[in-house]
């Protein structure tokens, strides 16, 4: 797709607000990209525009029926001053996954990191350089027919916002205590769990909410059916390390397959450290924690980063990893992962895009 993409710059610009209060995902920058479709026409229209609110029916399909999808990426700025976005493409496929399983018209891939990019390059201003920094990019889309019957809409809206962030966890980097849920589930195979649509999340409030009040950051999720196996955390995809081997559940339909699940993996590899992607029981992880032979937990993900576990809850039993304290691994890969993104290490894997 070569449309060319319009730009309307904001009469006034906002002032970013002080890296201290940053905090994640409550500040927007001064424009916003949309786009449309319609069946007859396919996308037209692009344009970067001030940021303001959107127009919407109250009869457009999305409202009721939650045909949406999103994407999670970052820009970080490096040291001399670029602007990096670490493996948009990926990014790019994945929204594609997502909207082939929501029945949303898919987008040619480098015109998706193309708006992502030009997006990004009208507010540059905004991304922020302290360490542990970053500007959040959201792109997703909404159905927008006005109609009320059940069908995949033949109107669409795809939008970028753009946030200043800092940590995802409000206790910054500290390990996060998670609660193993047994009650509810998120997705199960045939499901959408592999897609980032909204309604996965939807459902997801519930248990984190109970969870929250119980004083714990995030649930982590088990198997739809048998409630046996470990799946993923609310935010992250999840990883082990038992008796030196690293091992993280296999992508069988109900995970989101994580970018940073996937460059995690490679990097270890790279490392020459053993990585096992298959599905594992939550009782191999309490029989390991009981043999001493549970070194870390982490998760994994673009808002989290690398987000070690410090203790986990399954019914009664209370896991206290690694002390409460991060993990070697962990804190490798984040230092790691910080640097490949921001630009302080060489990027053997040709990861990093610069705007
Ligand atoms: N799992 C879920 C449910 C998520 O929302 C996310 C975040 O995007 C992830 C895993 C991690 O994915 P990624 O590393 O691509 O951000
Ligand atoms: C991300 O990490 O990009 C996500 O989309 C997770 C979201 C819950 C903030």
């Amino acid at each position: 797709m070569d449309k060319k993409i319009t730009v309307e710059m904001c009469e006034e610009r906002k002032t970013p607000p002080s890296v201290e209060d940053l905090g994640f995902g409550r500040t927007f920058t001064d424009h916003m990209f949309v786009m449309d479709y319609e069946s007859e026409r396919g996308w037209f229209d692009p344009r970067v525009v001030p940021y303001s609110p959107l127009e919407i029916d109250p009869a457009a399909a999305f409202c009721h029926y939650g045909q949406t999808t999103f994407e999670g990426l970052k820009a970080y700025r490096a040291e001399d001053g670029r602007v990096l976005l670490f493996r948009p493409d990926m990014n790019a496929a994945r929204f594609n996954n997502s909207n082939e399983r929501m029945c949303i018209s898919r987008m040619d891939p480098e015109f998706f990191v193309r708006a992502v990019k030009k997006t990004v390059e009208v507010d540059k201003n905004w991304v922020p350089s302290r360490p542990g920094t970053s500007l959040y990019i959201r792109p997703f889309t909404i159905a927008t027919e006005i109609y009320l019957g059940l069908k995949p809409s033949s109107r669409y809206k795809f939008v970028i916002i753009l946030s200043p962030v800092a940590a995802y966890y409000s206790q910054g980097i500290k390990p996060t205590r998670i609660y193993v849920e047994t009650d509810y589930v998120r997705a199960i195979k045939g499901g959408t769990g592999m897609a980032k649509t909204g309604g996965n999340y939807a459902g997801s409030l519930k248990a984190q909410s109970r969870a929250a009040e119980m004083g714990y950051d995030e649930v982590l999720w088990l198997d739809g059916v048998d409630r046996e196996f470990v799946e993923e955390v609310g935010a992250m995809n999840v990883f082990f390390k038992i008796d030196g081997k690293i091992i993280t559940p296999s992508l069988e339909g109900s995970i989101l397959p994580g970018i940073t699940r996937d460059s995690v993996i490679k990097i270890l590899r790279n490392w020459g450290i053993k990585v096992e992607e298959r599905r594992i029981k939550i009782q191999e992880v309490a029989e390991a924690y009981q043999q001493g032979s549970l070194e870390e937990a982490f998760g994994t993900g673009t808002a989290a980063i690398i987000s070690p576990i410090g203790e986990l809850k399954w019914n009664e039993m209370e896991m206290k990893i690694n002390g409460g304290e991060a993990g070697e691994v962990a804190s490798k890969l984040y230092d790691y992962l910080i640097g490949l993104q921001t630009g302080r290490r060489e990027d053997p894997y040709g990861w990093t895009v610069e705007v």
